[in-house]
């Protein structure tokens, strides 16, 4: 028999977040410790393995390669520990578990319709939901404090996997009375110098227009950043500028918004939303269930239809003007 670790889950659950965050205060932040609890765990850990494990840095600490090691060792255990958990539940024929997900901002209009169809098929799991810009739910996958994120322009670190789920549309809106409302074909051109609002940094909406513009070399004015798609939406209405946003975060019809859909060549952006998770973390039952879940019942469109440009002049090629 393998000798018996001298440590418990609790400090290593306290090791694994102070190496993450490389800060005792942050990791009793985290675990709503007190930061002398925090310190006396990892102080037990080092007299039981006989290894320093943090070293003193600046006003701070810096956790030496030993703690790395065991961090690295105490998510393997975690993730062992998480399997037996799922083979208990399964032999018991039960389903129980935490669905921890997030969903970038344009999926609150319809993220709960798709928990809702989950949770009817397996009740016993609770669900904890974020929905934030892109950048703060990417952060929230490095930090492990979601397991699954629907996002549209998942990032190379850390390593996902995931499914394509639904297509997302970026339009172009104006307000009602606005001259390019007039005409039955925008040219992209009309954008240089034209009063753009954009999404606040961080934001999927944002990279995808700005990738955009710059592909398409248009240069128009950013008259201001806000921070919410019905910020947006509203300042359009009110004729601050115009905007690209989701198709799904406008009514059915976008009047209603107070906005009109820009017949603009090359729009919408088309995008597309994923399912994305960690490649190198082991799903829960919770999770895993929910892609299983999303792959058999792929979510349909919310009721709105993306807006399809007007038919082309004659002569227009489709391509930058
Ligand atoms: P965001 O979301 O603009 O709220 O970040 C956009 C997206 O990634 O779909």
């Amino acid at each position: 028999m393998t000798s018996m670790p001298r440590t418990t889950f609790h400090q290593l659950r306290t090791l694994e977040a102070v190496v993450r965050l490389g800060s005792i205060t942050r990791a009793a932040q985290e675990l709503h410790l007190t930061q002398p609890t925090v310190s006396a765990q990892i102080h037990e850990l080092q007299q039981a393995l006989d290894a320093v494990l943090v070293e003193p840095a600046g006003r701070g600490i810096r956790p030496t390669e030993a703690a790395q090691l065991l961090r690295a060792a105490a998510l393997d255990m975690f993730a062992r520990w998480q399997r037996f958990e799922d083979e208990l539940q399964a032999l018991h024929g039960l389903e129980r578990g935490v669905l921890r997900i997030a969903g970038v901002t344009t999926t609150e209009y319809f993220i709960a319709q798709w928990l809702h169809r989950y949770t009817t098929e397996h009740p016993g799991i609770d669900i904890e939901l974020a929905v934030d810009n892109r950048d703060a739910v990417v952060r929230r996958l490095r930090e492990e404090a979601i397991e699954l994120a629907v996002m549209m322009m998942p990032p190379e670190q850390p390593p996902l996997e995931g499914v394509p789920l639904m297509d997302n549309p970026l339009v172009l809106i104006a307000p009602l009375d606005h001259p390019w409302t007039r005409l039955a074909r925008v040219p992209r051109r009309m954008l240089d110098g034209a009063p753009l609002l954009l999404r606040e940094p961080g934001s999927g909406t944002r990279l995808a227009t700005e990738a955009w513009l710059r592909a398409q070399g248009r240069q128009p004015q950013i008259r201001a950043t806000l921070g919410s798609n019905e910020a947006i939406k509203h300042a359009v209405a009110a004729g601050l500028g115009v905007a690209f946003l989701s198709r799904h975060a406008l009514a059915d019809d976008p009047a209603r918004d107070g906005v009109v859909i820009v017949p603009m060549a090359g729009t919408p952006i088309q995008r597309q939303w994923m399912l994305v998770w960690r490649r190198d973390r082991r799903l829960s039952l919770a999770a895993r269930r929910f892609v299983e879940h999303m792959r058999a019942q792929p979510p349909q469109p919310p009721a709105t239809t993306p807006a399809s440009p007007a038919p082309a002049p004659p002569g227009d090629t489709g391509q930058a003007v």
